[in-house]
């Protein structure tokens, strides 16, 4: 191990209570991994990813989609999300030191872990000098192994005489195994269960699936003596129960006496293959192994009644339980056993030479090996292995660092390796795995392979959602956010403050009360927003397209309009500024302002400001004193003001009205049997008046003249139609007629009279009559001309 990196993990190790590592997976599109799809709760949003963090504040994007509540931690400080109100869990790696250990270290860790996020953390594991040995003989006791057996006892001393040099304190153990002792795999004719070896004439003990004989000791007189009492015994198939023998020896530590602090040697001695788990359904056994330790008075009680181990559950009971396996197996089986030890940790495969000649050099070369491969194994609660990964890089003190290997070969003692491994969570629990959800925290175990010591990885799942930094709800009602599953006070504060005081409804009944704020519904018609959802873009009455007229927002259904404006949908201005009609009267004092817009009075007027009225009999003498204003300007030169006040309108002087309107006008009469046309234009911005430059007048004689005329001519027609009838009735019928066309073809200027409003005044003025009572020729004409 090169120095740099002694001091580097020694650095980590020794300092680091608290670490924490930030994970970040790649970094690009974090947008579009959190908002898309919507992520509609805090927890969905932390799924995500690493990246993805949740924001609480209660007037966050007020109004917004709830998912843009979901984006990366700097995305939502950029849109005005206080850090406080932040849900991004971190990668944290806590370790106590409080825990030594002489062999591995650190023994307690804890991580904190969001879905597809990692941590890395250090553990080191040291090789003592010397240790106690535990070695426990599984012997294999079928009948051809009766020459090893006979040669125990010698070689079983000499190794723990050489046993001596490598350890501390050297002990031994004893367990002997056949097979399950049912058909087909041992003789069941009653001869032969008890002594399955009667054929030959030997003195065999019946079949066993395993034994154990002595506990582990010290006592050499005594291991001598045990052994010098087996007798072999006898079955009928090849392959032997040695699985169940060796899961039995290595769960059963009490029976065993296997010590806590000593290292533990397996040593399996067979001259066959061994029956794997579902070999054992043959003899109808179909119950799995249970993994547990089943001796009754020494002997294996479930050998008849559960299947084989599994190599699987095998390697994970030697693992957990800190044992190394020896397998001393002949020549003949030494394939199939190098197959097998691949799956098995802490493994040593030898050849066992006739009469176990070399049993003593293979268990100290095996012990010498497996003590110097130091490697570390890491498990996961069975139930939660598919939600998490697991990495290790080993530093092996020859500086190697490959990347996966999770061991160093060679290691001698006193030297350090330190692995590096790294725990990456893939997913939260399942919502339906109810029982896990109460369990934060899974456990891992990185256990170097052999050794009595191992570190416990505590893992805290950031899956729930705890309300960002704003703490917990009962330190602080006014602030806390948190979610359901706090305590119940603590969550009546916050459905409070979610409650609207005037409705009593919470939210509205339009969004959902998410730690103290309302998150609103979304509709199809619209936004819902506000702090209750009491506002919307969609629910209150139109004006010009524009929801409350663009002056107002909609409060759960009616508008709330701006100042200065009024109406069910604020379409309607306050000042009646609107209605002011050019003379500066509200409506041309004809009618009242409502909503800005004028109401006339009486049903025949209109016009914006109800200054139009086509029947009204007046629509000409409302104009009369700006025309007589205008006329007379003459007399009161100075007085403009006058004029002014009557009529703002503009007034322009033309010669000949008639010709220049086809339409009505109007007459103002200006006195002495004198009359002015003039006519009313209604512009957009008030009245616009032609005066005739010429007044036209009849004298009282003309007048009277006029008038007798017509008297006379209703008189001769009268009669005229008189004599007619009487005619009629004498039966001349045709004369008469030609008399009347006759008689009326002489008065032509009293023909067809097809307007019979100025009938009356249609006499021509007389051009030799100028316009001398009103001077018009005085008035100044200059720029009223249009
Ligand atoms: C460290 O471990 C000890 C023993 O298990 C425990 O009492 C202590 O609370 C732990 N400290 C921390 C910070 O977890
Ligand atoms: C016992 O071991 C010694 C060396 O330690 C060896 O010389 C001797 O032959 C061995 N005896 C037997 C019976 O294996
Ligand atoms: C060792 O075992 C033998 C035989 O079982 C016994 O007689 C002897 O007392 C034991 N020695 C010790 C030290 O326990
Ligand atoms: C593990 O073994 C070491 C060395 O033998 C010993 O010091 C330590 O106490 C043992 N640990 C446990 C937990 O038994
Ligand atoms: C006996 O065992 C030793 C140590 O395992 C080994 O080196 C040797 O080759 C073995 N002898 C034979 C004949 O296999
Ligand atoms: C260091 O040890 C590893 C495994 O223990 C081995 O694979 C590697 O070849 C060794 N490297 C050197 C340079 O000795
Ligand atoms: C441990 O492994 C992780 C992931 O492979 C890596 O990011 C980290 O840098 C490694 N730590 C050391 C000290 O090499
Ligand atoms: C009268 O009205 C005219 C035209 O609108 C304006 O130019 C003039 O100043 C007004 N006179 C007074 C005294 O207001």
């Amino acid at each position: 191990m090169s120095s740099w990196l002694h001091r580097y993990c020694n650095l980590v190790l020794r300092s680091a209570v608290l670490l924490s590592v930030f994970a970040f997976a790649s970094s690009h599109s974090a947008d579009n991994k959190c908002s898309s799809p919507l992520a509609l709760t805090c927890q969905e949003c932390l799924n995500r990813g690493p990246d993805c963090a949740w924001c609480f504040q209660k007037s966050f994007l007020d109004g917004a989609h709830i998912s843009k509540r979901c984006d990366s931690a700097a995305q939502l400080m950029l849109k005005g999300c206080e850090e406080e109100f932040i849900e991004n869990p971190g990668v944290k790696v806590e370790v106590n030191m409080t825990l030594s250990s002489s062999q591995v270290t650190p023994r307690d860790i804890s991580i904190q872990l969001r879905p597809g996020s990692e941590a890395s953390f250090i553990v080191e594991v040291k090789q003592l000098e010397l240790y106690p040995v535990d070695l426990y003989y599984l012997v294999d006791v079928s009948a051809s192994m009766q020459e090893n057996l006979d040669r125990l006892k010698t070689v079983g001393v000499n190794l723990s005489h050489r046993m001596k040099e490598h350890s501390s304190d050297f002990q031994v153990g004893f367990g002997s195994f056949v097979d399950k002792p049912v058909s087909p795999y041992i003789d069941v004719h009653p001869s032969k269960i008890d002594n399955p070896c009667s054929d030959y004439d030997i003195n065999c003990r019946p079949a066993h699936g395993f034994i154990h004989v002595l506990p582990i000791t010290d006592n050499m007189t005594e291991f001598k003596h045990v052994i010098q009492q087996q007798r072999i015994s006898g079955n009928m198939d090849t392959p032997e129960g040695g699985f169940d023998a060796m899961l039995q020896a290595a769960v059963c530590q009490k029976d065993i006496g296997w010590r806590p602090e000593a290292k533990h040697l397996l040593l399996v001695m067979t001259d066959q293959p061994s029956h794997l788990a579902l070999d054992s359904k043959l003899a109808g056994i179909v119950v799995p192994n249970d993994g547990h330790c089943h001796l009754e008075d020494g002997t294996y009680s479930k050998s008849a009644h559960m299947e084989h181990p599994t190599i699987g559950q095998l390697a994970e009971k030697l693992l957990e339980n800190s044992i190394y396996s020896i397998f001393a197996v002949n020549q003949m089986q030494y394939k199939w056993y190098e197959d097998l030890v691949a799956f098995l940790p802490g493994t040593y495969l030898g050849r066992l030479l006739p009469k176990a000649s070399n049993l003593t050099n293979l268990v100290v070369d095996a012990y010498k090996k497996l003590l110097s491969d130091v490697g570390v194994e890491v498990e996961v609660e069975d139930s939660q292995a598919h939600r998490f990964w697991v990495s290790v890089t080993a530093f092996c003190p020859n500086g190697s660092t490959a990347a996966g290997s999770t061991k160093c070969t060679n290691v001698q003692p006193g030297q350090k390796v330190f692995f590096n491994i790294t725990v990456g969570m893939r997913a939260c629990p399942e919502k339906t795995d109810a029982q896990k959800e109460h369990e934060p925290e899974v456990m891992l175990v990185v256990k170097p392979v052999g050794f009595n010591e191992s570190t416990t990885v505590r893992v805290r799942q950031a899956c729930v959602c705890s309300c960002g930094g704003a703490g917990p709800c009962h330190d602080n009602p006014e602030n806390s956010l948190c979610e359901s599953g706090a305590d119940q006070g603590a969550e009546r504060i916050l459905t409070d403050s979610c409650q609207d005081v005037e409705t009593g409804l919470i939210c509205s009944g339009r969004g959902t009360c998410v730690c103290g704020a309302c998150v609103c519904d979304q509709s199809n018609l619209g936004t819902i927003y506000g702090k209750f959802c009491e506002k919307d873009d969609f629910s209150c009455p139109n004006e010009r397209g524009l929801m409350c007229g663009g002056h107002g927002e909609c409060v759960s259904g009616e508008c709330s309009c701006q100042r200065g404006w009024t109406g069910e949908s604020c379409g309607c201005p306050v000042s009646p500024e609107s209605c002011m009609s050019a003379n500066g009267l509200v409506c041309s004092g004809q009618g009242k302002c409502v909503c800005g817009k004028c109401v006339c009075d009486h049903h025949r007027r209109s016009g914006r400001f109800c200054e139009k009225c086509a029947t009204c009999s007046n629509a000409c003498q409302s104009h009369w004193s700006c025309v007589d204003c205008h006329l007379s300007k003459g007399l009161v030169a100075d007085d403009t003001q006058h004029c002014n006040r009557s009529c703002a309108a503009l007034v322009a002087y033309v010669d000949d009205i008639t010709e220049l309107i086809r339409g009505k006008y109007c007459l103002y009469h200006s006195g002495d049997q004198c009359v002015v046309r003039f006519h009313v234009d209604m512009a957009s911005h008030g009245p616009q008046l032609r005066i005739s430059r010429h007044a036209e007048c009849v004298s009282s004689y003309r007048y009277f003249k006029t008038f007798l005329s017509v008297f006379l001519l209703t008189v001769v027609l009268g009669l005229g139609i008189l004599a007619v009838v009487r005619l009629l009735l004498r039966g001349k019928k045709w004369s008469l007629r030609g008399h009347v066309i006759e008689d009326s073809s002489k008065n032509p200027s009293y023909a067809p009279t097809h307007n019979e409003k100025t009938i009356t005044y249609r006499r021509d003025c007389l051009p030799e009559h100028p316009m001398e009572h009103i001077h018009i020729h005085k008035i100044p004409l200059h720029d009223m001309f249009p």
